[in-house]
């Protein structure tokens, strides 16, 4: 049977616990594909304080994080109008961060995660809901066609200082 998951946005206070999961998701999801350096300076580049903090207090972004049993099992980050970080769709939803940690996934934190983003986008009024993810991360594509996402388009997301082909995937809503 499935625990129990709850969702709720993250608040400005909880920046250590958000810092501390988004790099542990991270070096958990490419260590084993990707060289560490490459790793390493995204991380370095992406979740700083600074950053992360900033990223919670955009009025064009939203962050939660998803407990299991009062532990925070995974987090979402969801981005729309000008915090998107593409605009080949500029009045989509993007959902740019959806991880679990390794220890909670198959247990529906992320199907719960992923109901989160579409019922939000939903009563935001979007019709269109899009994220990008690596070519060869088959696990999450699995997911997402799960979900409904269809392959619409490609970009190089930088891996690091290393670019890398990623999916667009797209589902109406
Ligand atoms: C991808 C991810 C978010 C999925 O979250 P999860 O909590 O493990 O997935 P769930 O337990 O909610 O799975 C939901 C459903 O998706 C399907 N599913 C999940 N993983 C699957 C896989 N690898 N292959 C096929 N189907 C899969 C299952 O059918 C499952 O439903 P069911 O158990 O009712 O059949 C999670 O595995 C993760 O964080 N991965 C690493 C980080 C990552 O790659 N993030 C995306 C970056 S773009």
């Amino acid at each position: 049977m499935s625990p129990k998951v709850s969702i709720r946005p993250i608040q400005t206070d909880e920046i250590d616990q958000l810092i501390k999961i988004s790099k542990q998701c991270f070096h958990q999801t490419f260590d084993p594909w990707r060289a560490l350096e490459d790793v390493n300076t995204y991380i370095q580049r992406a979740y700083t304080r600074e950053k992360l903090l900033s990223e919670l207090k955009t009025t064009t972004s939203k962050m939660f994080f998803a407990f299991v049993d009062n532990q925070i099992a995974g987090y979402l980050k969801v981005n729309w109008g000008s915090s998107q970080t593409e605009n080949n769709w500029p009045e989509a939803f993007e959902i740019q961060r959806i991880y679990v940690l390794k220890q909670f996934q198959g247990l529906h934190v992320g199907s719960a995660l992923m109901h989160k983003a579409i019922s939000m986008a939903k009563e935001e009024h979007f019709h269109r809901v899009w994220l990008g993810v690596w070519e060869h991360n088959d696990k999450a594509q699995k997911f997402y066609h799960y979900f409904g996402f269809k392959i619409e388009d490609e970009h190089t997301f930088m891996m690091g200082d290393t670019a890398q082909r990623d999916l667009m995937m797209v589902k109406d809503i």
